[in-house]
């Protein structure tokens, strides 16, 4: 039945495990359905029209598998793909962006925003169009920082390599924006990061910099919209996780960082 079919998450590969981890904190008694399409990531450096492609696909397994909602972790398809996912399927579908513009748009104080994501992300110009809707008094900033999607898949979370690229990207933002008081953290794997992001973000600019995390804007929202559809899950069992991926040769090593524990069992499909 309906109720017990659970949320449907998908991202380009392991990053939007840390969108079920904060899924997982926020709203432990859900089942959660997890799609990573690991054959075909990086989704932030392809067009939109693949991205978009991609994420039909990956969204319609998902549906096929009786989800009641569809979260699409990934910032670049959330960036590309939102809209169209909405009007094309049955139910509740849920993005990166307008979650992470919401929390970004509440923090601000000096009411300079700065953005970071993938090329894609940035390219698209969706946060901006996000914070704007919400407050076009506001100035938006936004970087893409290419680099920080394989550090934090490689583990380098915090040594000299990756201080010294997260120096250089939030410098530049930095250069163009220097009363930025929050970054948005607008891609999956940025949330690994965030112990560095917030102590370079601090050096770079000379005051404090708050840091929006997407993955926890989205588990909020979810959490908001399930009940306001009356769609929460009863009981007091804790919801178990299912993970597909399109493809397995670095999931095992990988993905446990990223969900900060381990995945259970696997499936690989093709979609
Ligand atoms: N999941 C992507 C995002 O949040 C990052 C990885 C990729 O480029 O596919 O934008």
């Amino acid at each position: 039945m309906r109720q017990a079919a659970g949320i449907g998450v998908f991202d380009s590969g392991v990053g939007g495990l840390t969108v079920v981890r904060a899924l997982t904190e926020r709203l432990p008694r859900e089942e959660l359905v997890y799609l990573g399409d690991t054959a075909r990531v990086p989704y932030g450096s392809k067009s939109a029209e693949t991205v978009a492609r991609y994420s039909r696909m990956a969204a319609r397994f998902l549906v096929d598998r009786g989800v009641k909602m569809v979260v699409v972790a990934c910032n670049t398809a959330s960036a590309f793909a939102l809209e169209a996912l909405r009007a094309e399927l049955p139910l509740p579908v849920l993005g990166a962006i307008e979650p992470g513009a919401r929390a970004a748009v509440a923090a601000t104080r000096t009411g300079r925003i700065g953005v970071i994501g993938t090329l894609g992300t940035v390219r698209s110009g969706s946060y901006p169009r996000a914070i704007a809707a919400l407050d076009p008094a506001l100035h938006v900033t936004a970087r893409a920082c290419p680099l920080l999607v394989p550090l934090a898949e490689e583990g380098w979370l915090d040594d000299e390599v990756a201080g010294a690229i997260a120096r250089r990207y939030l410098g530049e933002l930095q250069a163009e924006a220097p009363d930025v008081d929050v970054l948005v953290l607008g891609c999956t794997h940025y949330p690994l990061l965030r112990p560095l992001l917030s102590r370079v973000a601090r050096e770079v600019f000379g005051h404090d910099v708050t840091l929006v995390d997407s993955a926890e804007a989205m588990a909020d929202v979810a959490h908001a919209e399930l009940e306001r559809l009356g769609l929460l899950r009863d009981g007091e069992a804790v919801g178990a996780l299912r993970c597909f991926v399109t493809d397995d040769a670095r999931i095992d090593e990988v993905g446990h960082r990223f969900l900060g524990r381990h995945l259970g069992e696997i499936t690989r499909v093709d979609l």
